[in-house]
């Protein structure tokens, strides 16, 4: 069963650095069920959309904005992950979205130096109190492009962004400043590690030039103190139904198709809603 909500220690090394990977924070059998549920949802793929990487390469998601009652949801809703953003954010929180990223073998595309939070504040969110938890579906590594952080890097504020292809990316010029100063690590996973990080924590991940697909899910809270001033293709304020961690093995026991059926994917060819993300960044 999923070990969270994250201690103390795991708070203040969040706090500290931005970022922490909580190892092993999703069990074997909770992570495969993800994996087998996603790889055989055919909806999954549907709603993919990908933009170009600016490196040749092409990034592709699929992405929602309500949790739901599919398996996806049960990993977005679980005690273990809503009472570590609780933790963090220090007050309730509530789903801002989830995605999956399909970074697949040979083919997944790079992603840019960014902070989500350079991205979510022209959406009408004020603070950058939000967190994103990324839950490694596949193993991820540096050859298959693993996500790479800038310790310390969320304390700096946040960052002009500028399109590189399809995908606004922050400020190299600074960037590279910053890397002068920072270190840069490489964030290594095995399915079911978890790595929860601040909305201005500076990340990016390179090309998957492997035979092995990296796909992960990354699940995004808001604070409820930091409800959007207006409307955006992500949501305001919206209750959040936590549900306990065994939750996530009893939707197993659902057939996949009707578990994953409920989804209220965010459609950027058809969500009128979303012309701006089909216009900007893919966040
Ligand atoms: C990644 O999957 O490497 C990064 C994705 C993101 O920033 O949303
Ligand atoms: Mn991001």
């Amino acid at each position: 069963m999923a070990n969270g909500p994250l201690t103390k220690t795991q708070l203040a090394a969040y706090a500290q650095d931005g970022y922490v990977l909580a190892r092993g924070f999703f069990s074997s059998e909770e992570i495969s069920l993800l994996k087998r549920a996603a790889k055989e949802d055919k909806a999954l793929d549907d709603h993919a959309f990908s933009r170009g990487d600016g490196e040749g390469g092409r990034v592709r998601l699929s992405l929602w904005n309500h949790p739901g009652d599919s398996i996806y949801g049960m990993f977005a809703r679980c005690r273990s992950m809503v009472e570590s953003a609780e933790g963090i954010l220090a007050d309730e929180v509530y789903h801002y979205h989830s995605k999956m990223i399909m970074k697949d073998a040979r083919t997944g595309g790079a992603w840019a130096w960014h902070q989500d939070y350079g991205y979510w504040y022209q959406n009408g969110v004020l603070a950058p109190l939000l967190t994103s938890a990324f839950i490694a579906v596949d193993p991820a590594t540096k050859e298959n492009g693993c996500l790479q952080v800038i310790p310390g890097s969320h304390a700096l504020g946040r960052i002009d962004h500028v399109l590189t292809g399809d995908q606004a990316g922050a400020d190299r010029e600074r960037v590279d400043a910053i890397l002068t100063r920072l270190p840069l690590v490489h964030v290594e996973m095995a399915p079911g590690d978890v790595v929860f990080f601040h909305a201005n924590m500076l990340h990016r991940s390179d090309r998957n030039e492997s035979e092995n697909p990296r796909w992960s899910m990354i699940c995004c809270y808001n604070a409820a103190r930091n409800d959007p001033y207006k409307d955006a293709h992500h949501p305001r304020y919206t209750p959040l139904a936590k549900v306990d961690d065994s939750a996530i093995l009893a939707a197993g026991e659902k057939r996949f198709a009707d578990s994953a059926s409920d989804v209220a994917w965010l459609d950027i060819n058809r969500d009128a809603s979303a012309t701006k993300l089909r216009r900007d960044p893919v966040q």
